[in-house]
């Protein structure tokens, strides 16, 4: 996709599709009235007609508009203008790219009004770039008939005034390597899970580490054998697939300086094992891999921007199947730190694949350690699809994840842990339970099993059962929380 900005007439300019916003009551914002008074009151007149009101998300499509050079106008309703900050930026772009993925046009405007000030600017070109991405993404890679329409093969802002072009032009590099990272996720979640293996997550990792420079390890089963990953082995028993440790590492930053440490849960299906899961909607646990998909998706953008940070992206990946070798419920491993687990239920694997990576995590002294996992079902009833859990052995570390979720617009909530919870990890026959506490607090409990190997540096775990992908007839990844973690990231490196 390409990116560039104009400071041409708006209504000369020749393009595919100009996006124009009309808040409620059919108020049309600065660049629609441009185009109005071009196109000697065309947009009023559609507008008057009824069709757009100006409701949030809401479209309606112009054609042909006399005395304007491009071929077509989108309306998006923007909601009350009172209201019309980040947020509602993000939606209407969204709900205008999501309108034109079934029309033909390719190349669009999105005119960025100036008078708001420069970082409000830098800001809307960045997140406009990444929602033309995302917006423009199509899985096509396992139909015979691929849909081959190609909207925002070029995105032109227009500024309606003078900007710092050199704020711009890095603000769209930003733009476009969290949208190539995101897409990145999104296709590793969505591939089938015959396709998307833990090799297949190896060889993407290897593959980003050819194009940026980055050093890639790929641990086989006899060499965690060696290190004791028995928590992690554990889970992977049963399956044909060889499971596989996923190590890359930038070294952006100054030598020496501590890393900052990316863990992602890689189950490329989980089947819950003997504690098998019911039928229904099982086919969505191929998405149980996509900690691991965002943490590999975001080292794509790290790559793409060259960050000055020392960054480690670690992944434990294999699958969860049932089978005569199984583990059962009842079992007893010992984790790479020494730390005994009863494995009561087999479906709660995510934190035994989790603890032997935040354990290996240890070796890199690291600054700080964030994972990223679909790691309970408890977390969709307690945040819906909305919001992804935070949880954090330094609350501080907790609010910078929060913070970044805010800017990216990438929503992320911090939620406790503490002793009491931590005091329900209580096992007859080993030094922790995999489950504990029933289902109440069930993603907290999760979170303080972690924590128990999480004790040597600051770390936060994102739960991202509820946000990583859609269900129902849009089913799809999400890429979440690739915007986040990236903006945490860029934060981080003072850029
Ligand atoms: N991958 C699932 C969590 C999950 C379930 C994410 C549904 C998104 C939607 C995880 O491995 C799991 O099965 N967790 C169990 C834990 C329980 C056995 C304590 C769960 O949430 O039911
Ligand atoms: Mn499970
Ligand atoms: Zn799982």
């Amino acid at each position: 996709m390409e990116f560039s900005t104009s400071t041409a007439e708006l209504s000369a300019l020749k393009t595919d599709c100009i996006i124009v916003g009309v808040f409620d009551g059919g108020k049309l914002s600065k660049p629609a009235k441009a185009l109005d008074k071009a196109s000697k009151g065309a947009v009023e007149k559609a507008v008057g007609h009824g069709d757009m009101t100006g409701k949030t998300g809401s479209t309606l499509l112009l054609q042909g508009l006399a005395g304007i050079a491009a071929k077509r106008v989108l309306l998006v309703g923007c909601g009350a203008e009172k209201d019309y900050g980040r947020a509602a930026y993000s939606a209407c772009l969204r709900a205008a790219f999501k309108a034109l993925k079934s029309s033909a046009a390719t190349d669009v405007t999105i005119p960025l009004e100036t008078a708001a000030g420069a970082a409000d600017v830098a800001w809307k070109a960045e997140q406009g770039a990444i929602l033309a991405l995302d917006g423009a993404y199509r899985y096509t890679r396992t139909k015979s008939k691929a849909d081959t329409r190609n909207v925002g093969k070029a995105v032109t802002f227009h500024l309606d005034g003078k900007v710092d072009g050199k704020a711009m032009q890095a603000a769209l590099k930003r733009g476009e390597a969290i949208g190539e990272g995101v897409a990145l996720t999104k296709e590793l979640g969505n591939l089938p899970p015959n396709i998307a293996t833990p090799t297949y997550l190896a060889d993407t990792a290897k593959d980003l580490a050819k194009k940026y420079g980055f050093k890639c390890t790929i641990l086989e089963k006899k060499d965690m054998e060696k290190l004791g990953m028995n928590t992690l082995l554990s889970v992977s028993k049963a399956s044909y697939q060889p499971p596989k440790f996923i190590v890359l590492e930038h070294h952006g930053g100054k030598k020496g300086a501590a890393p900052i440490v990316l863990v992602g849960k890689g189950i490329t299906f989980d089947t819950g094992g003997i504690s098998l899961k019911p039928g229904a909607e099982m086919d969505e646990m191929k998405y149980d891999m996509q900690g691991a998909g965002s943490v590999i998706g975001v080292m794509k953008t790290v790559g793409l921007l060259k960050l000055p940070l020392n960054i480690v992206m670690l992944v434990p990946t294999c699958e969860n199947m049932p089978g005569g070798n199984a583990t059962r419920p009842g079992d007893v491993v010992k984790s790479m730190n020494g730390i005994t687990v009863e494995i009561l239920n087999t479906d709660a694997e995510g934190r035994l694949i989790l603890c032997d990576a935040l354990t290996y995590a240890e070796r890199y002294k690291p600054a700080c350690v964030v994972d990223a996992a679909t790691l309970t079902g408890a977390m969709v009833i307690a945040l819906g699809h909305i919001t992804t859990g935070v949880f954090a052995n330094d609350d501080k570390l907790a609010q910078e994840l929060v913070d970044a979720g805010k800017v990216a617009q990438d929503a992320a909530w911090h939620l406790p842990m503490g002793a009491e919870y931590d005091e329900l990890l209580k096992s007859n026959f080993a030094d922790l339970p995999n489950i504990s506490g029933g289902r109440a607090g069930g993603s907290i409990t999760a979170a303080c099993f972690l924590g128990r190997f999480t004790k040597s540096y600051k770390w936060a775990h994102m739960d991202i059962a509820g946000t990583a992908w859609k269900s129902g007839a849009e089913k799809g990844a999400t890429g979440r929380p690739v915007p986040l973690l990236a903006n945490f990231l860029i934060k981080r490196a003072g850029k």
